[in-house]
């Protein structure tokens, strides 16, 4: 589909047209500049025993095109039953449906053509159980053991799995959803939540701001509720909700962080789902409703900037929002960004920087294993899936871009052309083109001889990172290099390593940073000194079978099989069965792998699958 330009006060601010030209999201097949829904009502009831929403949605149409009777949506793996329209005049009719061939990255073309323009279209479908954006899971695979649980993960296109939508990030939509579950089971959705804290089965949804289908969210378990203030609450499992709650009670603090520096937080509550460990994202930023791993509940609070990040999407993203897929940096390079000003704030600049640091040293390791073009911002999907083109680049290397004009202007500066830009396009969809020349017009120009346009257009359309891209450095890593250089050579043993005062980061800065070579004997002693193999930082556990798959250390393996059985998300498991993989233990993971297998997000099995093929 094309997308219109969409913001006239760029023309009439006298800006270049070259940002004004129509981008295309190839991984739509919406034809917006016909039609474009407004609003969506959804009436679904969530099936445990089939594993299936079942039910309808309508669409509120407005027609873009006089001459246009067709509507055009996204949809994959669903059973289409009925579609019905309401005319103009408010008379309803069957409309006349195709479901085109199955297309394995866009799924299937839904064609709907009505005699007259339609204003509202009715369509009665299902989802399959295998519905790529939906997670089914069994009691057994809960923390309850009593209840099933569900949940949608619509980002990047998802949604059209389990909702017949025009699911591109160029447009929005308001929505109300009906939703019905068994009695002992709650629903919630990234919408007004007040509904759902009487447990009935029957549960409705009012979502009044215009978000991008992507954000549509919904979630079904044996969930409890607990405030945490006046704007923030956790929703979980209850054998699960204390211990969320007291890991995240900074959450109200980083919001009003945030609304001091760019500007009030837009969606009225923040509350936060605690997902099965199967979820395969650290969290999803579903409006009013952040979608959050379990893996995070360290019980020191190493791991909360994810809450920082979720919460930062609601200005970059759920608020600002990309219009393509292409221009995903526009959504986590910003969010990377105030995350981390948000953890300064919160947490103090040393703990930020020592973040900045190690995904700095996560993304320069990473750059060396993706293919070139792939490590531009601005992302050539050339038909891919946006999953396949899915790495740190859009993240780490758009933070660090940031935090280059960052330096260069100060934050006196670079601060309110940040607020100004959330400002200016809230609730609106932008490519990158369009922010290239926003930032030339309010920034650049504004300021002239600190940054050139060549220097924004290298960090934004060429490969790598320029020679000048800023290295994080924090003086608490030092001193752990000091100590480990040490150690390594014999002057130190394990026990004089000063870990008293350490935390995670700079134990993730320890394990990532010692050598692939290391003899058994090093690594039993770090073992027996520090019990990393039992680690309870999902992280740090991570960090520490990384290396011991590297090094072949043994001992490992029973711990490691639970690491890679209980959690489901992909940044913790992915690397691991690659490393295996290369370092001569593929049968021993591809055993591991079936055992693990059916309690895998759809996402994540087909992710791993392939690394077996
Ligand atoms: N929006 C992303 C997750 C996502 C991105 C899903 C692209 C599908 C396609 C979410 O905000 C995210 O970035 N999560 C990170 C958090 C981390 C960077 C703190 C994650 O899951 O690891
Ligand atoms: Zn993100």
């Amino acid at each position: 589909m094309k997308i219109k330009p969409l913001f006239l006060s760029l023309a009439m601010a006298g800006m270049c047209s070259q940002a004004m030209a129509n981008a295309v999201d190839q991984n739509s097949y919406a034809n917006l500049d016909d039609v474009v829904t407004t609003h969506l009502s959804l009436d679904l009831d969530v099936d445990f025993d089939d594993k299936q929403l079942e039910g309808f949605v309508e669409h509120t149409l407005k027609w873009n095109n006089s001459k246009s009777k067709t509507l055009v949506l996204d949809t994959r793996d669903l059973d289409i039953d009925k579609v019905m329209y309401q005319t103009q005049t408010g008379s309803w009719h069957k409309a006349k449906f195709t479901l085109a061939n199955r297309d394995d990255v866009k799924g299937s073309k839904l064609t709907i053509e009505f005699k007259s323009q339609a204003k509202i279209v009715r369509i009665y479908y299902n989802s399959r159980p295998e519905a790529s954006g939906l997670q089914w899971l069994t009691p057994t695979q809960t923390a309850s053991k009593t209840h099933p649980f569900m949940y949608s993960q619509s980002q990047a296109i998802h949604a059209r799995s389990w909702l017949p939508v025009q699911d591109t990030p160029a447009m929005r939509v308001t929505y109300s959803a009906r939703i019905t579950t068994p009695k002992d089971i709650r629903a919630v959705m990234s919408a007004d939540n007040k509904d759902v804290l009487y447990k009935d089965g029957d549960y409705h949804f009012e979502m009044p701001q215009a978000i991008s289908p992507y954000l549509i969210a919904i979630g079904a378990g044996n969930l409890e509720f607990k405030a945490m203030s006046h704007q923030t609450g956790i929703f979980a499992e209850p054998e699960i909700l204390e211990a969320s709650v007291a890991e995240f009670n900074d959450t109200q603090a980083m919001i009003d962080k945030t609304n001091a520096m760019y500007g009030d937080y837009a969606w009225g509550r923040y509350d936060l789902l605690m997902l099965p460990p199967s979820f395969p994202f650290g969290g999803m930023e579903n409006p009013r409703l952040s979608f959050i791993t379990p893996t995070v509940v360290a019980g020191d609070k190493s791991l909360v900037n994810l809450i920082a990040h979720e919460l930062a999407h609601s200005w970059s993203g759920n608020l600002v929002t990309n219009a393509t897929w292409e221009d995903l940096w526009l959504n986590e390079g910003f969010t990377s960004y105030v995350e981390n000003r948000i953890m300064e704030e919160v947490f103090g600049r040393d703990r930020a920087v020592m973040e900045q640091a190690l995904d700095a040293a996560g993304l320069r390791a990473q750059l060396k294993t993706i293919d070139a073009p792939d490590t531009r911002l601005n992302l050539k999907l050339n038909g891919r899936d946006p999953d396949d083109a899915f790495s740190s680049v859009p993240y780490t290397k758009g933070q660090l871009f940031l935090i280059y004009l960052e330096n260069k202007f100060g934050r006196d500066k670079f601060d309110p052309f940040v607020k100004t830009y959330f400002d200016e396009f809230a609730f609106k969809s932008l490519t990158t083109a369009q922010f290239v020349t926003y930032i030339e017009a309010n920034l650049i120009n504004r300021y002239p001889g600190i940054v050139s346009m060549d220097k924004v257009n290298e960090w934004i359309f060429e490969p790598g990172l320029p020679t000048d891209a800023p290295n994080p450095t924090s003086d608490a890593f030092d001193k752990v290099d000091t100590a480990t250089t040490a150690w390594l050579q014999g002057a130190k043993t394990a026990a004089q390593l000063p870990i008293a005062n350490w935390t995670v980061h700079e134990w993730l800065h320890f394990l990532n940073n010692l050598p692939r070579d290391l003899s058994i004997e090093k690594m039993t002693e770090l073992d027996d000194e520090f019990n990393l193999t039992q680690s309870t930082n999902a992280e740090r556990a991570f960090a520490w079978y990384m290396l011991a798959v590297g090094n072949g250390y043994q001992p490992i393996y029973p711990a490691l099989d639970a690491h890679l059985s209980g959690i489901g998300r992909r940044k913790l498991i992915v690397p691991l069965y690659k490393s295996l993989i290369t370092n001569g233990k593929k049968d021993w993971a591809q055993s591991v792998y079936l055992k693990a297998r059916p309690g895998y997000h759809p996402l994540a099995q087909g992710t791993i699958d392939a690394l077996f093929e």
